[in-house]
């Protein structure tokens, strides 16, 4: 989408802004070295991995891989999309934009999105007031069954969809949108014969609102038993179930999250006074979900559902939740309860007793083993405490590790310090396992890790004209990468770095970013590229000759080790 914008107009805002000057508007950064380095405001940390460049207008977070320029910050840090973010460093910097200013094609997506959520706050209204209309009635009744107040019902936005086949096509219709349009936002379907119907019919309608208060989607209730029991509007130009959570615009308020399945789960929890859940839209939890709540969060408690898809998908949402620095904790409610059914039942203050002593992740994972053993049994009770060691090792806080033994030990009558021991000996293999992984395969001087030798070269590329002009052809020849490969190309054109980024997708800006912003220095250029290039092919080399040995591919293996013999 970069790409499209004018150059000129893209390059005159980036230079009225600085990147240094701005980020510090959202964290603390302090100088090092060629560099200013801060906490990353994209995920959570503990020490500075986020580094901004000065003299490249770059930012880039060793810990968790996003980087850009000034517009990809402002993107991300703001969540606006390309021409809204642009919009908001002209604005920054005084500069006046006229809206001819962007190409066409920019221009026609954005108005395209903004008519998209035009039209569902269009449709959010007209579901809304067909549920409090005559032919509401059943709706009524359906929400006064699932004992929800009209406060609810307002703070959510609910509304109904009639049980006909075009009510909402005819409203958008009236109201000036394009059939087209309104299959395309997802509220209609074409059918067969090329008629177009309204996607929910008869359904209890929930608004799915992002955090700047858009209407991004809907899910719709059948009111009562009976086949696909929520329908949700399908993924379009302005709805993206992965990226969004419901309900996260009420909960954000909150540091503290609480995750569960469903959206009247979340409701429910609402109405009882529990205003911080939030619910995955339809589908399972994504990292991107996780990553957004932990924007919001620094603590987030997981709550599905008691049953064994609940239990399997909170083990998932576990996995998922590694390494993103955020509190987690997993509550299991009791057997065949979901959260709405058990708030309802035993009101606010057991929900939230339950809350405050919520397990740790390993504390979850060594209840579900419990169940598993019969202590009673020789074998199973050192089957049971083996199993329970390896979780236990895998904790980082010493404390915690302590408090699980402990409690291992009580259980089983095990003797502390046997427990210990075997936590141990696990800590120490993986730790050796760790290392082994990190170290390169062959420790030679020459050697380097395969995507910082391209980095270095892309670096040393940008920085010396008269080299990358030299070594052009060479580096085309042997450099795989499509990243490196298309930077290579437009450093024909270009050596602004910033500029070079818009070149690239959201999806390669990252790669592309910490190739631009590798530090170098080198005393001599030249010799660094030829050395540099020497190490990418010895890399490159290397590499064959290891998936020849583990593809067993003995005949690739020798071509490949004599023509090595051949060439030193
Ligand atoms: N879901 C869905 N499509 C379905 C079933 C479920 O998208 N056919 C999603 C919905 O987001 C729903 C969530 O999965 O909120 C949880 O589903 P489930 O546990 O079956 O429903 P409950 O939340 O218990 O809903 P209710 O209490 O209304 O039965
Ligand atoms: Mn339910």
């Amino acid at each position: 989408m970069a790409g499209r914008i004018p150059e000129q107009l893209i390059q005159d805002i980036i230079a009225a802004n600085d990147i240094v000057a701005l980020v510090s508007q959202y964290v603390p950064l302090k100088r090092s070295g060629i560099s200013y380095v801060g906490l990353c405001p994209f995920h959570k940390e503990k020490t500075p991995s986020f580094h901004v460049t000065a003299d490249r207008q770059l930012y880039y977070c060793f810990g968790c891989g996003t980087g850009g320029n000034i517009v990809d910050f402002v993107k991300n840090i703001e969540h606006l999309d390309f021409i809204e973010a642009v919009r908001f460093l002209a604005e920054r910097a005084g500069i006046q934009i006229d809206s001819l200013a962007f190409s066409a094609e920019d221009k026609k997506q954005y108005e395209r999105k903004q008519r998209f959520l035009e039209m569902n706050k269009v449709a959010a209204r007209f579901f809304r007031d067909k549920l409090f209309s005559p032919e509401g009635k059943g709706a009524q009744e359906y929400i006064q069954k699932r004992k929800l107040t009209g406060e609810t019902v307002k703070a959510y936005g609910m509304g109904f969809a009639p049980d006909e086949w075009d009510s909402l096509v005819k409203h958008l219709l009236q109201n000036g949108y394009a059939r087209d349009e309104i299959v395309q936002v997802g509220l209609a379907t074409f059918t067969k014969t090329g008629k177009v119907i309204d996607r929910f019919r008869g359904r209890l309608m929930f608004p799915i609102i992002d955090v700047r208060g858009n209407v991004i989607g809907f899910g719709g209730r059948i009111m009562g038993e009976g086949n696909v029991k929520y329908l949700n509007s399908p993924e379009t130009p302005v709805f993206n179930k992965g990226q969004n959570l419901f309900s996260l615009q009420l909960a954000k308020k909150s540091n503290e999250l609480i995750l569960v399945e469903g959206y009247m789960d979340v409701i429910s929890l609402y109405q009882a006074g529990v205003q911080n859940a939030v619910a995955s839209l339809g589908t399972a939890l994504t990292a991107e979900q996780a990553r957004l709540a932990a924007k919001f969060a620094e603590k987030i408690t997981i709550c599905y559902d008691t049953d064994g898809a609940g239990i399997k998908a909170a083990l998932r949402a576990i996995e998922i939740f590694d390494g993103i620095d955020v509190k987690l904790r997993i509550l299991s409610l009791p057997e065949g309860k979901d959260p709405d059914e058990f708030i309802k039942a035993n009101g606010a203050a057991k929900f939230t007793e339950l809350l405050q002593n919520a397990d740790t992740p390993a504390g979850f994972q060594i209840r579900l083993l419990r169940k598993k053993f019969n202590l009673k049994d020789q074998a199973q009770k050192i089957e049971y405490v083996e199993a329970c060691t390896k979780v236990i090792s895998k904790v980082k806080s010493s404390v915690e590790r302590e408090v699980l033994r402990e409690k291992l030990a009580n259980e089983t009558g095990i003797r502390g310090s046997a427990i210990e021991n075997e936590v141990e000996k696990n800590r120490g293999k993986a730790k050796k396992r760790e290392e082994w992984n990190i170290r390169p395969p062959k420790p030679a001087s020459m050697q380097m890790q395969k995507s910082k030798t391209g980095d270095k070269i892309i670096s040393v590329c940008l920085k010396d004209k008269r080299v990358f002009k030299l070594y052009k052809d060479t580096l085309m020849e042997i450099i795989e990468d499509p990243v490196h490969r298309e930077i290579l190309n437009i450093l024909e054109e270009t050596d602004d770095a910033a500029q070079i980024l818009t070149r690239f997708s959201d999806e390669d800006v990252p790669k592309a970013a910490a190739a631009l912003n590798m530090p170098v220095q080198y005393e001599n250029n030249e010799k660094a590229i030829t050395e540099l290039i020497e190490a990418l092919k010895k890399e490159a080399h290397d590499a064959t000759v290891k998936a020849a040995i583990e593809s067993g591919d003995l005949a690739l293996l020798n071509t490949l080790l004599m023509k090595k013999d051949g060439n030193e």
